[in-house]
């Protein structure tokens, strides 16, 4: 058994060994910070995606597929269409990142000297942190008092659903809040910190599009942010 495990490994480092290396970038110089920064607190033992990238021997065989999750923005997850609302806490990959990653894969994605490893990252198993509460809103309801808007979240989707979300001021005013696009269960639903709480005075209504796709909830900041 330990033999054949042996050989498979071989197997397998000779496969790799066929990709002509033609970068410079590699796991143990540039790739494993970006992995440790933006996907190890997921892809890790334990963690909540299916498997861990934090060694070359399990990334590399993930690397065509890491290259096209993170052109294709679908890695990290992060569920909200950019640029619609402003939040706090994305971990999207910077540009920068994205030509590292694409240039480590094209070029036959080695593993680089060991010593240029990084020291391991630790992230505790704590309970992830109490989802807060706030007040539902569905397409058409109206403020009646004002309040300040510090998170928002969507729920009720159904799978892959997609739903827009806006407010409606009183002066006319559309202020977009969150679009969902694709829902992913598995991510369960995210709540997104506002960059900068949002004013929303009585009379403000939340229109949702499509309608039935679900309703906002509504997190209001706390009284020393106000
Ligand atoms: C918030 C948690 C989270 C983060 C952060 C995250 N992932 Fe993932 N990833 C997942 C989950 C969960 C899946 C499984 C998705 C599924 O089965 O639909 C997944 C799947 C993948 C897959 C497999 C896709 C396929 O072909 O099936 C790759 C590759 C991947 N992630 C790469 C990355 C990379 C690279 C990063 C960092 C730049 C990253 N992920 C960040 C949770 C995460």
């Amino acid at each position: 058994m330990a033999s054949k495990l042996v050989l498979l490994a071989v197997a397998a480092q000779r496969i790799w060994a066929h990709d002509a290396v033609t970068t410079k970038l590699t796991f143990n110089g540039e790739i494993i910070r970006i992995i440790q920064q933006r996907c190890g607190s997921c892809h890790r033992d334990g963690g909540s995606a299916p498997m861990s990238l934090l060694t070359y021997e399990e990334a590399r065989p993930w690397a065509k597929a890491i290259k096209e999750e993170v052109l294709e923005r679908r890695m990290p997850p992060w569920g909200a269409v950019k640029g619609f609302g402003e939040f706090a806490g994305d971990q999207a990959l910077t540009a920068e990142e994205l030509h590292v990653i694409a240039d480590w894969v094209e070029g036959g994605a080695p593993e680089g000297d060991p010593s240029l490893l990084p020291m391991p990252k630790r992230w505790d198993n704590a309970a992830p942190p109490a989802v807060p509460r706030g007040t539902a809103a569905s397409d058409g309801w109206t403020l009646r008092r004002a309040i300040t808007l510090r998170s928002i979240r969507a729920e009720g989707l159904s799978k892959d659903a997609s739903a827009k979300i806006v407010a409606q001021l009183p002066d006319g005013a559309v202020e977009p809040l969150l679009w969902v696009h694709g829902f992913n269960q598995k991510f369960g639903p995210r709540t997104y910190v506002l960059r900068e709480p949002l004013a929303m005075p009585a009379g403000t209504k939340i229109r949702i599009a499509p309608a039935s796709a679900g309703r906002a909830i509504l997190i209001e900041a706390p009284s020393r942010e106000r």
